[in-house]
């Protein structure tokens, strides 16, 4: 009977041991599948880069800094903002996985894009949640909201010719399109930048690093980007003023919306438009406001010298570069300019080149037209812009010569230090004009020295949350 007992025993002990250690094994595994699972989907804020600069080495599709989400169940934590569900209903459309058919869609139905980005609001209003964080929303955000649908903008005022009114004796196609952000009242940085850096016509170029033809240059050509007055805020009138303006330089390209801080990106997705009607033979276009300085011979050689590069050929369609902001995050100081709320929008910016001075090609010019149609409108307009290009899997490239918060420490006292740069910002128009002067004075003592490549202070982090404001 004893024995017989012990025998079941030694039966139990056998059978059962196994399955506890299988059981513990289970339990083991579980959790740290889940624990995994926790670690990569952890909330995009936290991951803070060392530095907020990324050097994409030539054109390199860097996904680091995409800012949709990586996994289906991240998803879920963006459910409150606004603007992250609208565009969320649009991305849905062409994702390649969900709706092969729809993704592929040709590019040029513009009809079926306006029509998706209306759905989305009639989708995203129904839902409870979000038109309850719609009025929580500060009244500047509101006031966008209710226009952001709009982008049907007639033009007041645009150059005679095609492409702007200063092409007549160009023997070549022009390189360079300056397109500068400005306001009706701003005429003197227009007329500085007229008289300096933003001469049309054919400019000559400079060496870089001794590099470079000799008596190289190039044709330009300017447009200014304008809305119309702030009737809000009380001003003098300079609309007739702006109209003789535009008659006697023939470079104003002027909309019917309001010139206000949020409005900046319909400057950007109106000039695509008017761009890839009007400029097919344009090779670059920089993208400018109007209190920057640029060292336009430099950067016509500069460019020149990218175009005989094999792999910038091979890759101009996603051609773009400037002062690079990487993995940013939204500003949520209510007052600042910048201020955008949780509840309109979650997560990182995508990488983007600082608005103040940018190029990018004409080609991708045309592909940011098409791929706008299908992104809503955001107010701050640079960050819009790299929202675009991740969504055309295209990241803008890092040029330490475009200083968009000026010099580091005591590098701006050298008297060569502004043929290192080829961009800066924000420099008045008097600075301009004497810096313009100075570059001539100073250019037999400096003919040498080499463009900017590496910042000497690293650790400085910029977020949007320190821009000025
Ligand atoms: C993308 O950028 C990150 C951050 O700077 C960098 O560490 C990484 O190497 C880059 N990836 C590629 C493929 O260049
Ligand atoms: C473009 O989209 C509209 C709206 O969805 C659709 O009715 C039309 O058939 C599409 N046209 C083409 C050529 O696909
Ligand atoms: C200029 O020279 C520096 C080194 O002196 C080099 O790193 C940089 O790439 C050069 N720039 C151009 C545009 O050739
Ligand atoms: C943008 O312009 C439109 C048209 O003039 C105006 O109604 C709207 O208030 C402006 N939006 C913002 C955010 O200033
Ligand atoms: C801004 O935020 C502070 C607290 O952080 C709050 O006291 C204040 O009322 C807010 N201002 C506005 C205009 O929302």
């Amino acid at each position: 009977m004893a024995r017989c007992y012990f025998r079941w025993h030694r039966v139990l002990i056998c059978v059962c041991t196994p399955c506890i250690f299988l059981a513990l094994l289970f339990v083991y595994v579980g959790l740290t599948v889940c624990m995994s699972m926790r670690s990569m989907a952890a909330p995009a804020t936290e991951i803070m880069p060392k530095s907020p600069h990324f050097v994409a080495n030539g054109i390199l599709r860097n996904k680091s800094f995409a800012p949709l989400p990586k996994t289906f169940w991240e998803n879920q934590r963006h459910k409150k903002a606004f603007w992250n569900q609208l565009q969320l209903v649009v991305d849905h459309q062409f994702n390649p996985i969900l709706q092969p058919q729809k993704a592929k869609r040709s590019m040029k139905n513009s009809s079926f894009d306006d029509f998706l980005l209306k759905k989305s609001f009639s989708a995203v209003r129904s839902f409870d949640n979000v038109r309850y964080n719609v009025e929580e929303l500060p009244e500047r955000v509101q006031d966008f909201t209710r226009y952001m649908q709009r982008r049907d903008y007639p033009v007041l005022l645009q150059p005679g010719g095609e492409c702007g009114a200063q092409g007549k004796d160009e023997q070549e196609p022009p390189l360079l399109l300056f397109a500068i952000k400005t306001t009706p009242d701003n005429f003197n940085n227009r007329q500085a930048i007229r008289q300096t850096w933003g001469q049309a016509g054919w400019v000559a170029g400079q060496k870089i690093n001794g590099s470079g033809r000799d008596n190289g240059g190039a044709y330009v050509r300017r447009v200014f980007l304008l809305g119309k007055q702030n009737t809000k805020e009380p001003g003098v009138d300079v609309s007739e003023l702006l109209k003789l303006e535009s008659n006697f330089y023939g470079d104003i390209l002027q909309w019917d919306f309001e010139d206000t801080f949020f409005n900046l990106t319909l400057k950007d997705v109106l000039f695509w438009s008017w761009f890839s009607h009007s400029c097919k033979q344009t090779h670059f276009v920089f993208k400018g406001d109007d209190d920057i300085f640029v060292n336009t011979p430099k950067l016509i050689t500069y460019l020149q010298i990218q175009m005989e590069k094999p792999h910038v050929k091979k890759n101009m369609h996603n051609f773009m570069f400037g002062d690079v902001i990487g993995a940013a995050s939204p500003n949520r100081v209510n007052i600042s300019k910048y201020f955008i709320p949780h509840s309109f929008y979650k997560g990182l910016y995508p990488a983007y080149a600082g608005g103040g001075g940018l190029v990018y090609s004409g080609q991708l010019t045309r592909r940011l037209h098409l791929i706008s149609k299908r992104v809503h409108l955001f107010p701050i307009d640079d960050v819009y812009v790299g929202m675009c290009m991740v969504r055309l899997n295209a990241f803008p490239t890092h040029n330490h010569a475009f200083l968009m918060f000026d010099f580091p420490k005591n590098e701006g006292k050298d008297p060569c230090s502004y043929h290192t740069i080829l961009v800066i910002h924000k420099r008045s128009p008097n600075q301009v004009v004497k810096l313009w002067a100075d570059l001539k004075h100073t250019q037999p003592q400096c003919r040498d020295v080499a463009l900017r490549v590496e910042e000497k202070k690293k650790n400085k982090i910029i977020s949007s949350t320190l821009l000025p404001t």
